[in-house]
Order: C-alpha cells, then structure tokens, then sequence
C-alpha cells in the first residue's frame, strides 16, 4: 500500500547516461580483442562515482548481507544502500523485511549504518517515534489527539527485499523485476552449494584504497596470478577453467585444483568436509562468480568464500569476507577454519595491494585505458555490463515492474 502522504520518484526504466564521454564508453564496448578498458574518469571520478551510487547501488537489486545475520524476530541492523541506507528487520512471523532507513518525521536515522539491534519495536532515536516490525507508526508522541493525524498514513518505506542462497538481496528502485528474472541459470549452478545451509566460521574485513571495479575486475581474471599469487599457483593452475557465457546480471567461471590438491589451502588439502550435493566436477573445481554490483562469490568443494563489496568513494572500497561451511564441518571437534581464511587472507591482501596500485595508476592524468587479453574475456563481460549501464541501457530485468518501494500504513 503507498501512503497518499508519501511521493515515491517515478518509476523508469531508462536510467540517465552517466556523466562520461559517450565515444570513450563506446570503446569498451567494441567486439573482444578490440575493446578498450573504461575511461579513466570511470575510476577517479566523483561523479561517475555518484552516479553509480544511485543508479547502479541504488537503482536495482544489490547484497545487503547473509539472512543469518538476523535470525531471531525483532533483530534488526542497518547497510549503506546507494545514496542512502537500509533497516533490515526480522519481524515476529519470521519474515525479513527492508525498510529505507529514515525516520518518517523528520528523517532522523533509525538505527546507525552498520550497527545491530533487538528490540520488540524501532524507535527512532531523535524524538522517539515508534514503528512495529512491520514498519507501522505505533506511537507518535503529542500527536495522538491531533486532529487530522492519521497514523495509518506514517509508516516506514519499505523496499523490494528478496532472500536468496542464505543472502538478502535489496532493490531500492521501482524499477527492477523479481532477482530471478536478472540471473538465468545462476541458480541452477550454485544450488549444489547449499550456501543457505552453510555456517559463516571466518570473517576478516578489508577497507582498501580502490574503486570498488578495479577489485572485481581483479577478481575476473588470473592473467595476473603468476606474478603475484604464488600460494595460489601451487594448488590451482592460473590457465584452467574457462568462463560461462549464460545472460544476467552475473559473470563468472571457474578454475581447477591441480591433481592431489582437494580445495584451495596452502598446502591444498582440507580440513572440512566436502559439501554433500557436489558432483565429481564439483570437487576437482572452483567457481568464481560476480552477481552485479557487489557481492563475489567463490564456490569451493568444502567452503564458500563470500566478498560483499560496499563502495566509499571513487577510490575507497569496504570489503566484508566471509567463509562458510558445512555445519557437520563445524560441529566437528577441533574444527578450524584456518586453512581456508588463512589462505585467501594471504591471496587477498596480494589483490588488495596489486588494486591499490591500479588506483593510484588511474589518478595520473596521462591514463588512457589499455586493451584486453585473451585470458579477460570475463573482464569484458563484466566492463561491457558496466559500459551498458552508464550509457543508460538496462543492466536488471526490467521486464515487469513488480518490485515497488511501499509505505506501510
Ligand atoms: S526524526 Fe524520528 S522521531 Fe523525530
Ligand atoms: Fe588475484
């Protein structure tokens, strides 16, 4: 229901073109083996940075972190979402819902972003307006008897959330159909993983000078790993696998363990317990996958290695990396997650450090974007998702607008 007190922004489809040179976009966007790199200012600019801020973070379905996060009714805490914020709430029937994170009197924040609570209803802390788990205003003080005020009409917004292989995923525009519409066969390849089953035992959190696309652009390719991933080289070989080609909003592909080698560790043995539905490819691979804009996912025969990417600023990027197991992994004695944090920790930082360099590479005003190898077809996939989007095209699912931003009354 929308309250007839609140304007919501029309709903369209078409999104503005970014504020970037058309003709240099048009670049990244020609036939692989000839396309260019994005403009610079894709990177260092605050403007693009803005832009995408709302259009890209804002303005379709984005990660907002793992359902078991808030597991209890009344749990509740808040994420940047694009230009602003969101609550996620567990209400009393078990249902997770997201509301925009401002105060419907005079927009006071509801709860810090990135703080926690649990509580039986959410009060505002500025002049204590207070909301049920489902958004509706409960008490208001001193309006109570004033004519005219219809509590009915004061309730939290309330945005498209949708739960999916344990994340929760949140769509802060009227424009977007349902997830499923934007990722095609996505669901089918990662369903083996069971990754709403699994156990987060490991998190470290990264905040690393990089725009948040030189990290995943990063992540798309191993053209650079025999430089810089040693560790990584000795269980995987930088040169296997192959990238798929489905359509959605995802991009992504996999890469082998090398023979004797069980998962990806320092010295390639596990110390889990393989994830119960994998098949024998499951077991001898690794999956790498990207759902745009900003949650990496790495698919391995015992974990799943999760990187929910929250952007700062043009060149500042919060990484939270989670592990997850099996719970019969974890429940067992003397279980350790250390051979898979530890490893990916030292691979991490080596990214980190090599995007870094990508930055400060980028600020220098002689940067001109540079060609493509063979090895970063998933590169371009990704940077033409991105060309395609700033030159105002649909990157979601806009088929049906089912997915609308609601004041609960
Ligand atoms: S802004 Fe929330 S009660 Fe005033
Ligand atoms: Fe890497």
């Amino acid at each position: 229901m929308v309250s007839q007190d609140f304007a919501f922004p029309a709903a369209s489809p078409v999104r503005p073109p970014a504020p970037l040179d058309e003709a240099a976009v048009q670049e990244s966007l020609r036939p692989f083996g000839s396309s260019r790199m994005l403009p610079r200012a894709a990177y260092v600019d605050p403007d693009v940075f803005a832009w995408e801020q709302k259009h890209f973070f804002g303005g379709g379905w984005m990660c907002a972190g793992r359902s078991s996060q808030t597991p209890a009714a009344g749990d509740m805490r808040a994420e940047p979402a694009g230009e602003g914020s969101v609550l996620i709430v567990r209400g009393d029937d078990g249902t997770l819902r997201a509301f925009a994170n401002f105060c419907r009197h005079r927009g006071h924040e509801l709860l810090p972003c990135g703080a926690t609570a649990q509580a039986g209803v959410i009060i505002c802390p500025y002049h204590s307006w207070t909301y049920g788990l489902t958004g509706n205003l409960r008490a208001a003080a001193g309006f109570k008897n004033r004519p005219g005020f219809d509590a009915g009409a004061w309730g939290l917004v309330e945005l498209p959330m949708e739960e999916w292989h344990g994340l929760v995923f949140v769509a802060g525009s009227g424009t977007t159909g349902p997830l499923a519409g934007s990722l095609g066969t996505l669901d089918e390849l990662i369903a083996p993983y069971e990754m709403g089953r699994l156990v987060v035992r490991g998190q470290h959190d990264y905040e690393v000078a990089s725009n948040w696309k030189i990290l995943t652009e990063n992540y798309h390719e191993c053209y650079h790993c025999p430089q810089i991933h040693p560790e990584l080289c000795k269980v995987s070989p930088p040169k296997s696998g192959e990238n798929y080609a489905d359509p959605g909003t995802w991009v992504g592909g996999w890469m082998d363990l090398r023979d004797g080698m069980t998962t990806m560790s320092l010295d390639g043995t596990s110390r889990g317990v393989p994830l119960r539905n994998l098949d024998a490819t499951g077991l001898r691979t690794v999956i790498y996958v990207n759902v745009f804009p900003n949650v990496l996912l790495s698919l391995h025969p015992d974990y799943v290695m999760t990187h929910r990417l929250t952007p700062l600023a043009a060149d500042r990027t919060r990484i939270e990396c989670t592990w997850a197991f099996a719970p019969e992994a974890v429940d067992a004695p003397g279980f350790d997650p250390g051979y898979a944090v530890d490893f990916w920790d030292i691979t991490n930082q080596q990214d980190w450090h090599a995007c870094e360099s990508v930055q400060r590479g980028l600020t220098a005003p002689q940067a001109v974007p540079g060609p493509l190898s063979a090895e970063e077809d998933a590169v371009y996939q990704f940077v033409t998702m991105i060309a395609r989007g700033y030159l105002g095209q649909p990157v979601w699912n806009t088929g049906s607008v089912t997915a609308t931003p609601t004041a609960v009354g």
